[in-house]
């Protein structure tokens, strides 16, 4: 194994280098990637490439992902980072409803690692979606799972789930998708899987260590990257229909997408599936979210753009408690217009007109079933260790993680409502493994129709009422916030379904 640097020793260790909290004086905000000016120029604009890809045959996907530091492609340039097999993303699995996934995880990294199969409705026993499992350095591990028949088509992904290095090694290159393919003949049209995520690199070219204040604000890397280039490009023919898979692998970003020029329909988001595609201008996926797209192309260049997202700020982060008045000053924020994402030109002779649809499946709807149980779980934070460098507290009814302790028992089989209430000043993405989420109320809105997440953002001092049909699996698993610095933090609880 090559010797790996300072930097990612450090990285490696999880350490709180360049430590910037303020003291009394005021926010510091340590600007990473494009924003600093020891960082080398990055190359934008090459052509789309494909990432590596990884395809089921006869009911099974058998596949080893080496996760390794060392130098790798990114954003045009060798970097030293962290990689599933040598790229970032990782390969993808494509998977059928019924198959059966395994997995040899072997740990090369100087720390320990695991996998987890984020959306996936798989078990969580065992040697399945177990994030109770750690790898050690230098181990490997078989996992194994097996997808129902009737599992949600749509798009998924895996990542690391050690709690407290989960925003580290994703944000240093540990994260690949998953397709489950649609039942039936798929649209014989163009298909692209872009995959959304940040990072920072310093001026040697590895991956900047983050703040203890980056860490509570929740990291967002200055370098925004589809498929692990900067602003790729494509091209198309006027009228042709393309299905876009788009995930967002960010720790902490939430994209606001804009694709102006085309023809954008929404066929789903995360495992839900509507009935008739919907017309949109904007998409905002919180971390962890992914969408299905239809592109209609029309001719032109286009830009998909993430325009900034304001996810509030901490309350009580300097040294502030409950009661206590406002910062005035607010958090810089890194971009304070629109990240060019990708580009899209269309040109040439019109293609043929697109093959009409497989009608989608209905969704499951819950909203007339009988309710179990009522919870209500409060995510918040709050002070930690006094004010001069102190760390804020991020709890989920009032207690950080315990991967010992079980903080919801739920009888297998039943349908349960949960309320997450947000008590503080920023949004925090809400994440249960294995079960789905259906949203009942948003904030006070009610969807019309059945709408399916595996991550729900939960505004700021705002709430959010999901059901969950607890069927199928039992064991333990987790729920937590997805800026998955919170989570590492603390934000994070034990249910067991039992
Ligand atoms: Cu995307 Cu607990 O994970
Ligand atoms: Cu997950
Ligand atoms: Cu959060």
């Amino acid at each position: 194994m090559r010797p790996i640097s300072r930097r990612n020793a450090l990285l490696l260790g999880g350490l709180g280098v360049a430590a910037t909290a303020a003291g009394g004086t005021g926010l510091v905000w340590t600007l990473t990637g494009q924003g600093n000016p020891g960082t080398p120029s990055v190359a934008g604009g090459a052509s789309f490439s494909q990432l590596p890809e990884e395809r089921s045959s006869a009911g099974l996907l058998q596949v080893r992902l080496t996760a390794a530091p060392g130098p790798v492609q990114l954003a045009g340039r060798e970097v030293d980072a962290l990689s599933y097999n040598g790229s970032i993303p990782g390969p993808t699995l494509r998977l059928s409803p019924g198959d059966t996934l395994k997995v040899t995880l072997a740990n090369n990294l100087a720390q320990a690692t695991n996998l987890h199969l984020h959306g996936m409705h798989v078990s969580p026993e065992g040697n399945g979606d177990n994030v109770f499992i750690h790898v050690e350095p230098g181990r490997l591990f078989d996992y194994e799972y097996r997808l129902p028949r009737d599992h949600p088509p749509g798009v998924y992904w895996y990542h690391p789930h050690v709690h407290g290095t989960v925003a580290d090694q994703i944000f240093a290159g540990l994260f690949g998708a998953i397709i489950v393919e649609d039942p039936g003949p798929g649209g014989a049209g163009t298909e692209r899987l872009l995959v959304v995520s940040d990072t920072a690199l310093d001026g040697l070219g590895s991956i900047s260590p983050v703040s203890d204040m980056e860490r509570m604000m929740g990291r967002e890397g200055g370098l925004v990257l589809v498929n692990g280039q900067l602003n790729p490009r494509f091209t198309a023919r006027p009228g042709e229909q393309e299905r876009w898979r788009i995930l967002n692998a960010c720790v902490s970003r939430y994209l606001r997408l804009r694709l102006d020029g085309q023809q954008l329909q929404l066929l789903g988001v995360d495992s839900t599936r509507g009935q008739d595609p919907e017309e949109i201008q904007e998409l905002v996926l919180a971390p962890g979210n992914r969408a299905d797209l239809l592109v209609t192309t029309r001719s032109g260049e286009s830009v998909l753009r993430a325009s900034r997202y304001d996810r509030g700020m901490m309350a009580g982060m300097m040294g502030r408690g409950p009661g206590r008045p406002m910062p005035q000053e607010p958090v810089p924020q890194q971009d304070l217009g629109a990240t060019a994402l990708a580009t899209l030109s269309v040109s040439g002779e019109p293609a043929a007109p697109p093959a009409a649809r497989q009608p989608q499946a209905e969704p499951a709807d819950l909203r007339q079933s009988t309710v179990a149980a009522h919870r209500q779980l409060i995510m918040d934070t709050g002070m930690g260790m006094g004010m001069a460098g102190g760390m804020m507290r991020f709890t989920i009814n009032g207690r950080e993680f315990d991967a010992d302790r079980t903080d919801t028992s739920v009888a297998a089989g039943s349908v349960e409502e949960w309320t997450i209430i947000n008590t503080s000043a920023m949004d925090h993405p809400f994440h249960l493994h294995v079960w789905p989420m259906q949203v009942i109320d948003n904030n006070g809105r009610q969807p019309d129709a059945a709408m399916w997440r595996d991550v729900v953002n939960v505004p700021a001092n705002g709430r959010v009422t999901v059901r969950v049909a607890f069927d199928r699996f039992r064991g333990r698993s987790v729920y937590h916030c997805h800026i998955l610095d919170h989570e590492d933090l603390g934000m994070m609880g034990v249910i067991e379904v039992r």
